[in-house]
């Protein structure tokens, strides 16, 4: 969760570094900091808060020749894990041996080493001083404790006495122009470039300079000089990792004109979700072809159970597959939080898929969640967006989303990518079982429809705006749904939370009356997802329920249909389609909702307090 970037070649690497920075910030912002390695030695320079702080407090760096003419460094963006967010807990970390002064060996890290207590205390012992309260900093102390002249060596020796997870980079004082990259759990990828080469917990940071790039896997440490790679095993054993190319552009992961990239990436909707579906439907057949799943009828015909994984936004897409698989394939389906997953001994088993639902790759407990499924012997696949992350690469098996970078914290393409993937998968399954050829040409088209239904939901973004007035005032909401539209509303009340800071709680709306009604009030406004479908009445009597006891209404109903006119203050509208498919529109609706709410609020959008956007610690 926080970012890590590192040059060295000819150029100077501050401007460089401070790039890749702003590129990194929406992954962890309490913090900034680099390193820069010149023959004068290493300068550190770090301070609270975010890059743009960084950058203020380094001036005109060109002009002065510890900065300027540094052409090797390290940079980092903190998350807070272990002490609170200071300049002095801001990475880098600095080491020298005790008594002497200056730095000597100097790292940044992403990730939590376990031990660093019982480390602590051993160098401390041995009369180091410690400024910072981090964990990082024992990890500096511990590498500079075996250096003598081999950066390399001296990383491999300490991290072969650490538990935990790591990403690092690291620079010594004798060794200008080299960095030490290392990782454990935590992502660390090597762009290519012709006279230099970069590095990045996150693609993002480097792609301005570089495409190729190679992504360690766990435990490969890289000795890096101007373009030279070299990557070994911690046990100093050579290894060869192949270079990839990343196809995103630089300008899709910048704002493109919005206000915010949650704002772009909602936008963004109907070509990523067609990105997600393209090429991978079959309308003659009636059918999806997802090769990557690589799971056969046959397979399917001997499965008891599919399993859903992920945490939070990704979660909520689980459950709309859970009921989608079941509903079309007949195949019982059972959504669980990843954590959960891992920590209470599930009964899984050779006969169980497991879908680990992933935006980033990388969340640490859906990651351990997988580790656990495969140990137990189940069929695990990843629906993933980042190519190369580690649920992507650990999973061997699974559907890329091709949602694109995303960069808002608030996850907004990656979940309706989710979602279409899900429908894919559900009508894959339902077709080696019991669904028709015909039903099938139908659901393809279905599935087809919904980014047209969406760029039909954007077109409503002023009215939505109007609407989102209204509520701006509300302390607390409620979101109800049934059947497809309770993880419809799961996710519209995940949204508000996090973005505006209105406290939020979604329910199935037949719940509601069972206790939590009594919170109602006239300062409690309800969101209901009433569109055209199974449920829809119902839901309606709980509206009225709701507002009988004054609460204002703002429904989310299908265009044209009228019969809920009378039930609601206010009303987003969308297209006619079936209730599966009309998650996604409806999410649209409530994601735009979302959206304006919190910028009437004032709210930070792209950063909202307490996230970052990749959860890698459990
Ligand atoms: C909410 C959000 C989070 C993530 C969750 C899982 O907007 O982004 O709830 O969905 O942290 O992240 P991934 O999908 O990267 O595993």
């Amino acid at each position: 969760m926080c970012g890590i970037v590192g040059y060295s070649g000819t150029q100077s690497a501050a401007p460089i570094l401070l790039n890749g920075l702003k590129r990194l910030e929406y992954r962890g912002y309490d913090s900034a900091g680099l390193a820069l390695v010149s023959p004068e030695g290493i300068r550190v320079e770090k301070c609270e808060g975010k890059v743009v702080n960084l950058v203020n407090q380094l001036g005109e760096f060109d002009k002065i020749p510890s900065l300027g003419g540094a052409t090797a460094g390290i940079a980092h963006t903190r998350w807070a894990t272990h002490g609170p967010p200071t300049t002095v807990n801001a990475h880098p970390h600095a080491a020298r041996p005790a008594g002497e002064e200056g730095n000597r060996v100097t790292l940044v890290h992403n990730g939590i080493i376990e031990n660093y207590k019982a480390l602590k205390a051993r160098l401390e012992a041995d009369g180091r001083v410690f400024v910072s309260e981090t964990d990082t900093e024992v990890l500096a102390h511990l590498v500079d404790s075996f250096y003598e002249g081999d950066l390399v060596k001296a990383v491999t020796t300490a991290l072969n006495q650490v538990e935990g997870t790591f990403g690092i980079a690291c620079v010594a004082i004798d060794e200008p122009g080299v960095l030490v990259v290392a990782r454990r759990g935590s992502p660390i990828v090597i762009g290519l470039g012709e006279d230099e080469t970069l590095v990045a917990s996150d693609a993002a940071a480097i792609l301005r300079y570089t495409r190729q790039v190679i992504y360690l896997d766990d435990n490969d440490v890289a000795r890096i000089e101007g373009p030279k790679v070299d990557i070994c095993s911690l046990d100093a054993m050579p290894v060869t990792r192949e270079s990839t190319q990343i196809d995103w552009s630089d300008d899709a992961a910048e704002k493109g004109g919005y206000a915010h990239y949650m704002l772009k990436e909602i936008f963004e909707q109907p070509d990523s979700i067609w990105n997600t579906i393209r090429g991978r439907m079959d309308s003659d057949r009636g059918n999806s072809v997802l090769s990557g799943l690589n799971v056969q009828p046959r397979d399917l015909a001997e499965l008891h159970r599919v399993l859903l994984i992920g945490c939070g936004t990704s979660l909520n897409a689980g459950l709309v597959g859970e009921y989608a698989i079941e509903d079309f394939a007949g195949i019982p389906a059972e959504v669980e939080q990843a954590a959960e997953f891992r920590y209470r001994n599930p009964i899984v088993g050779s006969k169980d898929l497991v879908l680990a639902i992933s935006q980033s790759g990388e969340t640490a407990d859906t990651l351990a969640a997988v580790r656990e499924a495969v140990d137990k012997g189940a069929l695990v696949a990843g629906l993933v967006n980042v190519v190369g992350s580690t649920i992507a690469r650990e999973t061997g098996r699974g559907i890329y989303l091709h949602a694109g970078p995303e960069i808002s914290v608030a996850s907004t393409k990656a979940f309706t990518s989710q979602v279409s993937c899900l429908l894919m998968i559900a009508l894959k399954f339902a077709r080696a079982a019991r669904m028709s050829r015909e039903r099938g040409v139908r659901f393809v088209k279905e599935i087809e429809a919904i980014p047209d239904q969406v760029r039909e939901v954007l077109k409503q973004n002023d009215h939505i705006a109007e609407i989102a007035e209204n509520y701006i005032k509300a302390e607390s909401a409620f979101y109800i749904g049934r059947g497809y539209m309770y993880p419809v509303a799961l996710e519209g009340a995940l949204k508000i939370k996090e973005i505006s800071y209105i406290h939020a709680e979604a329910f199935h709306a037949a719940e509601l009356k069972h206790g939590s009604i009594a919170l109602l009030t006239e300062e409690l406004p309800i969101i209901a997802l009433v569109p055209d479908g199974p449920g829809k009445d119902k839901t309606l009597s709980n509206v009225a329920e709701c507002r009988a006891r004054g609460s204002k209404v703002l429904l989310v109903a299908t265009e044209g249909d009228d019969e809920v006119n009378d039930y609601g203050d206010d009303i987003i509208r969308i297209p006619a389609a079936p209730l599966h498919a009309a998650v996604i529109p409806a999410t649209v609706a409530l994601q735009l909702f979302a959206y304006h709410v919190a910028r009437l609020r004032g709210c930070p959008i792209d950063q909202p307090r307490n996230l970052a956007k990749s959860v890698t610690v459990e």
